[in-house]
Order: structure tokens, then sequence, then C-alpha cells
């Protein structure tokens, strides 16, 4: 049974939606059919299909009661927009159905787990929640939501655990059948664990064990996690809030975590080494999935609450997920690389080798806003160059700069001139593997966004950007010489876009 709550969500987004032009929007990133979008949720195959849904507000751009929007893909690419999937329409989560993931049972159906939100005046009359675990059964499309609900409440918690930060449960069916989740918590010292729990059906659940604590150490509260083996190694990543910056490893604020480690029954997660996961400006709550063929792929929102005000006033949607990326361990640490789909819509190559660059130059072919570009850059002796600058989405008032400095090894990203209309954080350094001053960028641009993926995915920085799609020079300069090697493809989304195979 469809409630009026959602049915008037559902009506709202139908009428609505179809009013953003194609053009205004990503081609190939994920963005809310309407209103606002925030972290990616039940990220994962269903019958065969990628199922995406999200936070969700249709009816602004600001964050506001979540319901939860739904989208599906076959290529991770090209999304078919679902109707909205959850809504706020129960006692238990009358104040938000936050974030969870989706499974697919043995009987064709698919279960979401999401946390239900109540949020009423304490004691002292300050708006407080009360946080637990749901969740609704349903075809791919309509979902019931369980009688059972909350499945998990504050009894379900270890001792000291809170009520009212209790969140974001990531499920998965493990090979032997049985369902696990984790989620995040706050504990008495006033930061964030990570809870994991068991199910023979979905259903009834119990607590296993803490994963993990932040121990005040990686920022508070810890939010959205997710667990899984890649590379013979066990993950453990989360969104910690309240961080302080350490090095040029993690910044202030909102900020993403990957633990690795080992896992056992016994020992439980024992972490061996840390990480932050994305290097740029905008992203945070990363979800998983893993293919049918095996790859590990992680999806994020590119944004970050502390930047959210830097949109473009009266824009009908805000919000979009990252590119979803194939996940590896490498070298002891986290690679990324975009998904290799995007592959099949690259047309029109423009390839040049070999160039020399001192000072700013443009190349032949090389402009864009929709586009897939390798830039390998080299010094042409040692010391050859102080800094190089790839410069994006430019024009006469605009330039997103992607800057590399080979004595320090360090690359940064600015988007001071991008097209957003708030004085917010527009810069981000971090450091990358020194390689004799070579480095690999691999850039996709997106209309609204730049993603860097470095040295073949040994760091990815992504951002959302604002400028004006005119916009669209590419230039590069060194400061000193550099030879490059540019290798580069527009994306191109048409009808047969994927299946005709390369243009
Ligand atoms: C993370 C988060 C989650 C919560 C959701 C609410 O961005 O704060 O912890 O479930 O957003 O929209």
């Amino acid at each position: 049974m469809t409630s009026e709550t959602l049915q008037k969500a559902r009506d709202f987004e139908t009428r609505y939606g179809p009013h953003i032009p194609d053009g205004e929007r990503p081609a190939f990133h994920a963005t809310p059919t309407i209103g606002w979008m925030n972290d990616p949720n039940g990220f994962s195959f269903y019958r065969g299909e990628c199922h995406l849904f999200y936070q969700y507000h249709p009816y602004s751009n600001e964050w506001g009661p979540m319901h939860w929007g739904h989208l599906k893909t076959k290529d991770f690419l090209r999304w078919e927009r679902l109707p909205a999937a959850l809504a706020p329409d129960e006692e238990y989560d009358a104040s938000g159905c936050f974030s969870g993931g989706a499974v697919e049972l043995p009987d064709g159906r698919q279960l979401l787990m999401y946390t239900g939100v109540q949020r009423h005046h304490n004691a002292e009359g300050f708006l407080e929640d009360v946080q637990t675990q749901c969740v609704a059964i349903g075809d791919g499309v309509d979902y019931e939501k369980s009688t059972l609900n909350p499945v998990l409440d504050r009894k379900d918690l270890p001792q000291g655990g809170s009520a009212i930060d209790f969140r974001d449960p990531k499920v998965w069916r493990g090979e032997d059948g049985t369902y696990y989740a984790v989620a995040g918590n706050r504990t008495e010292d006033g930061s964030g664990a990570i809870l994991m729990y068991q199910s023979t059906d979905g259903l009834k659940w119990e607590f296993v064990r803490t994963l993990d604590r932040c121990n005040n150490q990686y920022g508070r509260m810890w939010e959205c996690p997710d667990f899984f083996p890649l590379d013979g190694m066990q993950v453990l990543i989360t969104s910690p809030q309240d961080m302080k910056p350490i090095g040029l490893e993690f910044h202030a604020g909102n900020g993403t975590l990957c633990l690795m480690g080992r896992y056992g029954p016994e020992a439980g997660f024992v972490r061996e080494q840390v990480q932050a996961i994305d290097y740029g400006l905008d992203f945070y709550a990363p979800q998983t999935l893993e293919a049918p063929d095996g790859r590990r792929i992680m999806i994020a929102w590119m944004q970050n609450w502390d930047t959210v005000g830097g949109k473009p006033s009266h824009c009908r949607w805000f919000g979009q997920m990252t590119l979803p990326r194939e996940l590896s361990i490498e070298n002891g640490r986290l690679y990324q690389r975009p998904v290799r789909e995007l592959e099949a819509y690259r047309r029109n190559p423009v390839i040049h080798h070999h160039i020399l660059v001192s000072g700013e130059a443009n190349l032949p072919g090389i402009q864009g806003r929709v586009l897939d570009m390798t830039v390998t850059v080299r010094p042409v002796g040692h010391g050859s160059y102080r800094w190089f600058r790839l410069h994006v989405a430019k024009d006469g008032r605009h330039d997103t700069i992607i800057r590399y400095k080979p004595e320090e090894s360090i690359l940064k990203l600015d988007r001071c001139r991008s097209g957003l209309p708030r004085d917010i954080v527009h810069t981000r350094s971090f450091l990358v593997r020194p390689n004799g001053g070579e480095i690999k960028l691999r850039v996709v641009l997106d209309r609204f966004s730049v993603e860097v993926f470095v040295n073949d995915g040994e760091k990815a920085a992504s951002a959302v950007i604002y400028t004006p799609q005119a916009a669209d020079a590419i230039t590069f300069e060194a400061d000193g010489q550099v030879l490059i090697d540019v290798e580069k493809y527009d994306l191109i989304f048409d009808e047969n876009g994927g299946e005709t195979g390369r243009g």
C-alpha cells in the first residue's frame, strides 16, 4: 500500500522532474529526480540490475524530511528514474527515512534496511532523535514496511551505545545465507563505533560485535559504514563527522576513512592501515556493492556537508553522486578507477604525444566539458619544472586548476573560479607518491564536476563546479619545461551510446 506521504512525493516528482532539461544535469552522474539528494543508499544488484537509492527531499533544494529516491542502471552510467521508494510515513520514521542498504532475498524480493528517525524535544527543550533500524520489502518499485519495525533499537546496542546516534545500516548476505549489517553508533566517549549485526531472515537481528571504535581519534560520530573483503584484506569504510586535520591526509569537518585490516570470527576486525578515501572537496558517505562479475564498486555523494551552501540559487536539483569506481588494494593502498563501462562511451579520440610545454599552451582538439582525458607529465631532465598546471572549464573569467609540484609531490585542486557563488573552501592539496617528477592524471569532466584519478587510481579527488558550460577551454602550463602525452575522448551518451562500440 502506497501511503499518502509517499504518493504525494511520487506525484510531485512526476509533475516537476521532467521540467529539468537534460542539458541542465550531468550527462552520466546520478542526480535526484527533483530537489535535494544526499547519501547513496541501497547500492546493490537486484534481479541483475544495479539499483541506487538516495537520501531525498523532493520538495526543495535543501535537506528536509528524508525520503528514499530511486534509480537503476545497467552500466553504472545511464540511470533510469523510478518512483520514490520510501517516505517518512510511520511513527518510528516520522522525522525521516535515513540512510541504509538493500539486499536481494532468496524469494526474489528486495529488502531495504534503513534508519527510522523520530525527533522530539528532550528534557532541556532541545530537539533530539531516536534512531532505530527498520526494514521494507518489495519488488524493485514498491516496498512495504515490515510490521516488525523497528527491527533494531536501543535494546540491541552494546553498553554505552547511544540511541540518538545509531544509523546507516549497510546490509549484505553472506555466502552461508546469513544476513549481516553494519551500522554507525555513538559511544560513551562521545565518538563513534561501527556495530555488526546478523540475522537469518533479514527481519530478526542480533548484535554480533563492535567492529571498530573511533576513540576520538578520527573525528567524532562515524556515519555510513561499509565492510567488505578486497584483494585479501578486509576493508571498513566510514564517514566521520567533526574531523580534525591530519597533515594533508585528512581535512577538517566531514571526512571519509578507509580502515584496512583482517577479519576473523574470533579476533574480530584488526585494523592495520588507515587512509582517506577521496582527497578532493566533495565526497562523502561512500557505499559499495559487489558486482556479479566480482568487482567491488563504490559510489559516493559528490558533495560535503560543509560545502552545501555553495549551490546556485534556485537550482531545481541539488546533489549528485560520484562516478562509480572500481576498487582494489595495490601497494597497501585503496585504489580507485572509473568503472570500465565508461570506456564504451568514449568518442572522437584526440591524441598528442611528446609535446613540450613551457609556459601556457593549448592543443588542437582538446577542449570540452563532458570528457575523459589522461595527461602524462614527464620532466625533460632532473628539476626541469617547478610546477605543472592543467586548466579545465576555462574562459576569460573561469578556471579550474589541477596543479602538481614535483619537489613536494603535492597535487592541488583549485576551483576558486568555478562558478560557486559562496566563499566556502575551494582548494585542496594532497600528497602523491613521488615518481621522479612524472605524474599521470586522468580527468573526468561531466558538466558540473571534475574527478581526478592520479597515477592509475592511487589517489582520487572530486569537486563540484558550476562553471557555465561555454567555458570549455583546456590548457597546459609549466613553470619550466615538461613533456606531456594527452589522450582525450568526448563522452557521448546518445541513444545507442555504450552499445555501439567506439565511434
Ligand atoms: C550522512 C547522514 C547519515 C544520515 C543521512 C541523513 O550524510 O548524516 O548519517 O543517515 O545523512 O540524511
